[in-house]
């Protein structure tokens, strides 16, 4: 199990248990985590799994492939730090990994 803490555009954090084999958007949808919509269930579809990581976490993930990037961008996103938590595998590298989600998701 991985350490995820996710945290909310106010403030509010919630820190739970993620298996090695889920993404970052099944942890929160799985533990009931405010902020990840996840709508098209992690096809890379809908740009609802918005979440923010900070550099030094960022640097420790895989870059985001075309299909991402193309996402997010159709999202009208500009923050540099923008991933879709359902692109990124729980690795145990990630234990303790810090996760922001956008104030538009609920
Ligand atoms: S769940 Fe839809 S893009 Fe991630």
């Amino acid at each position: 199990m991985v350490k995820i803490t996710y945290v909310t555009h106010d403030g509010a954090e919630n820190e739970v248990d993620v298996p090695v084999d889920m993404t970052i958007m099944e942890g929160a949808i799985q533990n009931g985590v405010d902020g990840i919509e996840a709508v098209c269930g992690g096809n890379c579809y809908c740009g609802t799994c918005r979440i923010y990581i900070t550099d030094q976490w960022l640097e420790m993930l895989a870059p985001a492939q075309e299909e991402e990037l193309a996402m997010i961008e159709a999202s009208g996103e500009e923050d540099p730090n923008a991933r879709l938590a359902c692109q990124i595998p729980v690795t145990e590298a990630l234990d303790g990994i810090r996760v922001t989600t956008p104030e538009f998701q609920k």
